[in-house]
């Protein structure tokens, strides 16, 4: 059976792009592929969080997949700091890894903007440590959402660079995966860019439905279509966009007619809309609450999660150093 990996930074709580980009999708995975999935906490350190926190946000991430339907029992789930085998192919890989195509990569010279007092190693081989995750596994596909296409294209990369250099066809390339037609991005509701932690634009799936409807109702739009069928707007598409995530076909197909026949009122629109993201939400958020107050059970999914990982990679790891010449 083809092999799935994925996994999410705990820099905060998962919002919707982290839903339909990612969890939405490892939820059906789970009983179609043999999947495991993961909380990328040593990716996270390469913005400095505190002990304290580190620790809550992996609990909150294992809290919020259990709550999105991930079954342990199908797709066990780890943390990535308890299977320290990654380091070691990560190693290895940073060794066929160069200083020039690492920094072309859009998300580091982004960090490199925003944290210019930070510009650290880890920063740099961010998309070294990702491949490892998942050529570790030998995964066929891995979950992601659009802003992980070129740090999925590094993960190939290095996988044939891997296999040149030791003359070996011994890593397969990862694809990125999603049952849509295209990766998906979904915008945050400030008009511009993806939602996303770092934006301050999400919806999370914590919040009641007062928060959401609240942020739905301001988010920014603008004085209404000028002429029939006319292009949208990036702030207009936006809100198409999570429509398209949240809503039925019905929906969003009578609200684009009312675009184009420019009768659409933008109040009704986000008043859909904010219903449909709560009827999203409000179930995910009540088994949040529950998973979060049962420490004990997320101890046991984390601990067998990482035993069931690394035995899985065990094999990786040994066949990896003997190719590259080490005592296996
Ligand atoms: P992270 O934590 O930034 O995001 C987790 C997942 O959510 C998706 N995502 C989105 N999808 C659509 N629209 C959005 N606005 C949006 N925001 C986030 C991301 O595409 C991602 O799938 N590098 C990874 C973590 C990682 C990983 C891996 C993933 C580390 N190792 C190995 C897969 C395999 C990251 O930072 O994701």
């Amino acid at each position: 059976m083809e092999r799935v990996i994925s996994g999410i930074r705990p820099t905060g709580n998962l919002h919707l792009g982290n839903y339909f980009g990612a969890v939405k999708n490892f939820v059906r995975m789970q009983d179609e592929f043999e999947c495991m999935f993961f909380i990328a906490d040593w990716h996270s350190l390469t913005t400095h969080p505190t002990p304290d926190n580190i620790r809550r946000s992996a609990k909150t991430i294992l809290a919020e997949y259990l709550a999105c339907g991930i079954d342990p029992n199908k797709a066990p789930i780890y943390v990535q700091s308890d299977v320290k085998e990654v380091l070691e192919l990560y190693l290895y890989l940073n060794m066929n890894a160069y200083l020039g195509e690492l920094e072309r990569v859009t998300s580091f010279k982004e960090k490199v903007r925003q944290q210019p007092d930070n510009v650290n190693a880890g920063l740099l081989t961010y998309p070294s440590l990702m491949a490892a995750d998942i050529l570790m596994h030998k995964a066929d596909k891995v979950p992601v959402g659009k802003d992980q296409e070129q740090n999925m294209e590094m993960a190939r990369l290095f996988a044939r660079r891997f296999n040149r250099i030791y003359n070996v066809e011994y890593f397969k390339e990862p694809q990125s995966f999603y049952y849509t037609s295209h990766a998906v991005k979904i915008p945050g509701l400030d008009g511009s860019g993806k939602m996303g932690k770092s934006n301050g634009n999400c919806i999370y799936l914590f919040e009641d439905d007062k928060t959401i409807t609240k942020k739905v109702m301001r988010a920014v739009t603008d004085a209404g279509p000028q002429a029939m069928n006319s292009d949208k707007p990036e702030v207009i598409q936006n809100l198409f966009t999570i429509m398209e995530a949240v809503s039925s076909p019905d929906t969003l197909a009578y609200f684009n007619d009312k675009w184009n026949t420019c009768e659409i009122r933008y109040g009704d629109m986000k008043k859909q809309l904010a219903q449909d993201i709560c009827a999203v939400v409000a179930p995910i958020r009540e088994k949040i609450e529950a998973y979060q107050a049962d420490d004990a059970f997320l101890e046991s999914v984390a601990k067998q999660g990482a035993e069931r990982a690394r035995e899985r990679v065990a094999k990786t790891i040994s066949e990896v150093r003997e190719i590259i010449g080490f005592h296996a």
